[in-house]
């Protein structure tokens, strides 16, 4: 396995690989590796002739008060776990090298930014998008793969890739789960063993919902309430960020549910703020 951290070098890489027709998949990820992260490396191995998995804990993606500086880390260990899931290059460029002091040009994707996360975290997506297109220059690769616990971002990503007529395809793929529901996340290392033993609430409050909707409530003020409630009694120290149900490709909030819906929601336990979310798809 490679381990790159020059930009420059990385492209160089790139450019070669697409010169010589492979398919090279990416991952881009912060790192902290948990079975989330390989789930899409061994799918994205399937699939590719070359493997690139990216670590980098992008700055511009977190606001001021943010975990930025205590953003868990363990290099060697994803290195290790990266050779096992077959990566052929591993990037991880460092701050200084992916932005310049003068750093000025940001990508932007306004209409899908201003609900859910973008709420309380305004810069965020602004941040995302930025080095989720320069990872796409620097590997040139035939297409990414992202998470569905990220729904939003992974919304994000395919508008900027079809908007700026970036060459690269977009998968995202299902959210990987503890056996007791809690989403995977790198942040779940910040519960205390109290947190971490209400956290697979956050999945139930929302299959909670999922089985209101499937009989027959429609109302998403009647479903979130519900929720709300379920939330109080059994995460009682967590403090709800938002829960919203909206339009799975809009991301705006739907009063109604009259066709697919996601709900989302963000709670922080804790030093944690953890996502979450489920599609409810109807069949047609
Ligand atoms: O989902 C993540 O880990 C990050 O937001 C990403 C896509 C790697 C960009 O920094």
């Amino acid at each position: 396995m490679l381990r790159i951290a020059s930009p420059a070098a990385m492209q160089e890489l790139g450019l070669v690989w697409r010169r010589e027709g492979l398919t090279v998949g990416l991952v881009p990820t912060m790192g902290y590796w948990h079975e989330g992260h390989l789930s899409l490396m061994r799918w994205a191995r399937e699939h590719c002739d070359v493997l690139v998995a990216s670590i980098f804990v992008n700055p511009t993606q977190f606001g001021p008060g943010e975990d930025l500086e205590n953003y868990p880390s363990d290099l060697e260990r994803d290195s290790e776990l990266a050779r096992e899931a077959g990566v052929d290059a591993l990037f991880t460029p460092v701050r200084d090298d992916m932005y310049a002091p003068d750093h000025g040009t940001w990508v932007t994707v306004p209409e899908l930014t201003t609900n859910l996360c973008g709420r309380s975290r305004p810069i965020h997506f602004r941040g995302v998008a930025t080095v989720v297109c320069k990872l796409f220059n620097l590997v040139q690769p035939t297409f990414a793969v992202f998470g569905e616990k990220d729904w939003q971002q992974l919304a994000v990503i395919r508008k900027m890739t079809r908007e700026l007529d970036i060459p690269v395809r977009i998968e995202g793929r299902p959210i990987m789960r503890e056996a007791d529901g809690l989403a995977m996340s790198s942040r779940n290392v910040y519960l205390t063993p109290e947190e971490r033993a209400v956290a697979p609430h956050i999945r139930r409050g929302l299959l909670l919902l999922e089985d209101l909707v499937r009989s027959g409530q429609t109302d998403a003020d009647a479903l979130r309430a519900a929720v709300g409630k379920y939330y109080e009694a059994h995460i009682p120290m967590g403090r709800l960020d938002y829960l919203e149900l909206v339009d799975p490709a809009t991301i705006e909030t739907v009063e109604r549910v009259r066709d697919d819906v996601l709900a989302a929601v963000a709670l922080r336990l804790g030093k944690a703020r953890l996502i979450d979310n489920i599609h409810v798809a109807f069949e047609r």
